[in-house]
């Protein structure tokens, strides 16, 4: 059997650009695909991905059951329903609604991905449902957020670590930027918790103050939720 390809992003591709033959990953640890995982787990219907605030209003105006939610300079965009904290996205709040998604950079990575045949949603929370969902996945893209167009050492690091346990598992690195994120593969939960919380975001978001260095925390934290998500 033909070893497992796995190509990682670093920085988000134009929208709809990763191949629709692939399984795409996207990942943004901090926070949007984390608290979309969270979401998901919590009965969300949909998450329509969009990069700009007022498509999503514009989508919850024609939708029924639709929230819109995310987030600008971190915080809950005016008019919003919800804003980018996994601890938002409660089964009250979230359950059998239509997300109408707008991050800074989660929308960025997710939007790549568009046409792809499968499309889930990585972090270091759902680290090893994310492993055991892509083990017979012959064509993987792990598409990382990073922050406004510039790497992002959380994401390179959960791409990396993903890699890494594929590759134990037969699956091979399969472009340069797979190979730099390998280098940044964490090995325990407490590198991890290290990378996560010391990033240049994690960091950020932790002066905007407590609620949003409880993020940094849950989002620093491997394996939070035993599933993984698509959208
Ligand atoms: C993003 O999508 O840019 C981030 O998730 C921003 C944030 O931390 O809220």
């Amino acid at each position: 059997m033909t070893a497992a390809r796995v190509r990682v992003a670093l920085v988000p591709p134009a929208p709809g650009t990763l191949p629709p033959e692939a399984c795409a990953v996207a990942i943004d640890v901090l926070r949007a695909t984390t608290t979309l995982a969270v979401a998901r787990r919590n009965g969300a219907a949909a998450i329509v991905p969009f990069a700009t605030t007022g498509e999503a209003l514009a989508l919850r105006a024609r939708l029924r059951d639709t929230l819109a939610c995310g987030e600008r300079d971190g915080r809950i965009v005016e008019g919003f329903d919800l804003g980018n904290s996994p601890m938002e996205f409660t089964r009250e709040r979230v359950s059998g609604k239509t997300l109408a998604f707008a991050s800074t950079n989660g929308s960025r990575a997710l939007l790549a991905a568009a046409r792809c045949r499968r499309k889930l949603l990585g972090s270091f929370a759902t680290l090893s449902a994310t492993v055991d969902a892509l083990r017979d996945e012959p064509d993987i893209w792990l598409v990382c957020a990073g922050k406004l167009g510039r790497f992002a050492l959380e994401d390179a690091a959960c791409a990396g670590t993903i890699t890494a346990q594929l590759q134990a598992a037969g699956a091979g690195p399969a472009n340069e930027e797979a190979r730099l994120a390998l280098t940044l593969a964490c090995a325990t939960a407490d590198e991890v918790h290290a990378i996560v919380t010391g990033s240049e975001h994690g960091r950020w978001l932790a002066t905007l103050g407590d609620p949003f260095a409880a993020d940094v925390e849950f989002c620093a934290t491997v394996d939070k939720l035993d599933a993984c998500f698509g959208w």
